[in-house]
């Protein structure tokens, strides 16, 4: 079994700009699990049984500009408070966690759930008003016409969902390193991450 890095943390936190640049140093397969939910959510948009949606989905289901729209995320944080949706997604992210040359995942409850025994956990956050800031760039860079504050509604939104919810809540391991990114550069928590890793490896 390769070495297995966990991070987790909320919207726009920066977990997934830090997960693909570790996953890219270490030369480690990286996997977003928000497409896994984001997927469910838009096939839900789309008038298919969330359920069902999780037990059929496919890897072309998985990429496209498609998943990244804020009613898609919305969609995927509503799909991902039922168990037998997160059940189902549960043996794919824990084979790839085990792939041999190691692998960086990144969601809301992969220190805790998927990957109890990974090597590195890390807890990624910002304050809602910075991951709101970013992530309203981030759309309006892709040509979206949307407001600071009906995004930053939304981030709040989808915390108190994703941190209330029964099965999986978003919370740190007890274990996880915690890296708050509201008064750092990209390159500084990249650097923290990586000398946790480097510690352990
Ligand atoms: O990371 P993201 O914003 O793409 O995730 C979208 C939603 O999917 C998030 O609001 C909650 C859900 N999710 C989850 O419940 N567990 C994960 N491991 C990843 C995402």
């Amino acid at each position: 079994m390769g070495f297995t890095i966990a991070i987790d943390g909320p919207a726009a936190s920066g977990k997934g700009t830090i997960s693909r640049q570790l996953a890219e140093f270490y030369g480690y397969a990286h996997l977003d699990t928000g497409l896994l939910y984001r997927a469910v959510g838009k096939k839900m948009l789309d008038g298919v049984e969330p359920i069902e949606a999780a037990h059929s989905l496919r890897a072309e289901d998985l990429d496209g500009d498609a998943l990244r729209t804020p009613a898609v995320a919305q969609a995927a944080s509503k799909v991902a408070v039922i168990p037998e949706v997160r059940q189902a997604l549960l043996d794919f992210q824990r084979a790839f966690a085990r792939r041999s040359g190691g692998a960086v995942l990144d969601g809301r409850d992969i220190g805790t759930v998927i990957c109890p025994d990974a090597d590195v956990k890390l807890f990624v956050t910002a304050s809602p008003e910075v991951r709101a800031g970013r992530r309203h760039a981030e759309l309006v860079e892709r040509g979206m016409d949307v407001d600071y504050d009906t995004v930053l509604s939304d981030v709040r939104e989808r915390d108190a969902r994703d941190m209330g919810r029964a099965d999986a809540p978003l919370r740190p391991a007890e274990d996880a390193l915690q890296i708050d990114t509201s008064e750092m550069t990209i390159e500084d928590a990249v650097s923290a991450a990586r000398a946790a890793i480097d510690a352990k490896r």
